[in-house]
């Protein structure tokens, strides 16, 4: 069983939101692999941390673009990123304290992240193209 993979389907039309999102989906199937054993111990850690950092720069990124064109569902969208970021915590947590990261954990969390490109930033997306539209 393999991670949710980037595909044209998620795409939200702003290529800064789409390259992090694919960079993303790349990170959660390596992480998928590792979890299967396909991947050294301490290759995890890195992974996990570059999913913690990949996260964060990407949800950084969108709240600016929140900010600065006034988005109405910040509040929102930031929700749900705060929650996000905590489960990514958690398993990062987990996985520097030793405990095994599971494989369907990891596609769990994948297919979260395909629920919030779906909707949280389809929306958002659809909002930037209409206030920003040079930026597509
Ligand atoms: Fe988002
Ligand atoms: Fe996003």
């Amino acid at each position: 069983m393999t991670s949710p993979a980037w595909s044209d389907a998620l795409a939200t039309g702003i290529p800064d939101i789409d390259r992090y999102h694919r960079h993303l989906f790349e990170v959660f199937e390596e992480l998928r692999f590792a979890a299967q054993g396909g991947t050294q111990r301490a290759m995890t850690g890195n992974l996990m941390d570059r999913l913690l950092s990949g996260t964060m720069e990407h949800f950084s990124q969108e709240e600016a673009e929140m900010v600065a064109t006034g988005y109405p569902h910040l509040d929102h969208h930031h929700a749900a990123h705060e929650s996000f970021s905590d489960e990514v915590v958690a398993l990062l947590q987990a996985s520097v304290s030793g405990a095994t990261i599971a494989a369907p954990v990891v596609i769990a969390l994948a297919h979260r992240l395909v629920d919030h490109v779906m909707t949280h930033d389809q929306q958002l997306a659809a909002y930037l193209q209409a206030v920003k539209p040079t930026t597509v």
